[in-house]
């Protein structure tokens, strides 16, 4: 079963400095709580337990956000303040961290590579914390996809509809419709022009993936901006054997935009924030 969870983490962030020139974008707060810990209650609640993060020079807060600080604990303990700290505590006593470097930047199928270590020889889970995704009337994305998993035991990309002028910054696949928002990927092209994009089927930052992409993303030369990209490894792998592209139910932010960004935080502020959630 799946168990492990990887979060690439190593990118600069550039689309939003300075507030990311020392500190992580994975610490960018929607409200009060950093992306990194919606990415990480997201995997929990889908019932994995162990973290792997592929962090980078200058993500060391990452590390300490997981982690106890003593010294506020013990400034807050027995005030009021403590319940702002129960959600991360419970993660830290509830699942296990993990952290590898990846020392280069060169693109997200080279992050996930680097997170073989960690992974081993098992299917897993991938998230970007910067694709927020929120589901408050049912299952989150990735529980989705688990379940979807236990039935087809293939490697799944989640996927959402966008505007044709938006393909150029996304993996866009085309398939089969085997079911109900499931499709069966026979085409996937990494951040196609509108006029060369195969549908406007995107595929969102929630994977499933089985450990034989590791070898396929080894194998893989760069390719769009000159980076190893998951999208091209996956394409071997529809080609060889299945993907799965699914579209979930949920809403999802892009908060590596400052647009996205600014409606993710309304968002929270309003349906979960202000309600105590
Ligand atoms: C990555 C993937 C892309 C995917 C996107 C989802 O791109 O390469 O296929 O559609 O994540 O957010 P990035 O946004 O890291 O450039």
């Amino acid at each position: 079963m799946i168990r492990k969870c990887l979060f690439p983490a190593a990118g600069y962030g550039t689309r939003f400095l300075p507030a990311t020139k020392a500190m992580p974008k994975e610490m960018l707060p929607i409200v009060n709580k950093p992306l990194i810990q919606y990415a990480v209650e997201e995997a929990r609640d889908a019932g994995l337990q162990n973290m792997a993060i592929v962090t980078g020079r200058g993500k060391r807060a990452l590390e300490d956000h997981f982690d106890i600080s003593y010294e506020l604990e013990h400034q807050i303990r027995g005030t009021e303040k403590e319940k702002f700290l129960a959600s991360t505590r419970e993660l830290i006593e509830t699942c296990t961290f993990a952290y590898t470097r990846q020392v280069e930047m060169k693109g997200l199928g080279h992050a996930i590579l680097s997170g073989r270590p960690l992974i081993g020889d098992e299917p897993f889970a991938v998230v970007l914390a910067d694709d927020l995704c929120l589901n408050l009337h049912g299952d989150g994305v990735l529980a989705q996809m688990i379940k979807l998993y236990k039935k087809f035991r293939c490697s799944i990309v989640a996927i959402q509809e966008v505007p044709r002028d938006q393909t150029h910054k996304y993996g866009v696949i085309a398939g089969d419709l085997i079911s109900e928002g499931i499709y069966r990927v026979n085409t996937m092209v990494e951040k196609p022009a509108p006029e060369d994009a195969p549908s406007n089927m995107a595929i969102i930052g929630r994977y499933i993936l089985t450990p034989d992409i590791f070898d396929l993303i080894a194998d893989t030369q760069p390719g769009k901006g000159g980076e190893i990209q998951i999208t091209d490894a996956l394409m071997k792998q529809a080609k060889n054997g299945c993907v799965l592209a699914y579209k979930f139910d949920g809403l999802r932010f892009d908060c590596g935009s400052a647009e996205g960004y600014i409606d993710a935080t309304n968002f929270c502020y309003e349906q979960l924030y202000l309600k105590g959630l």
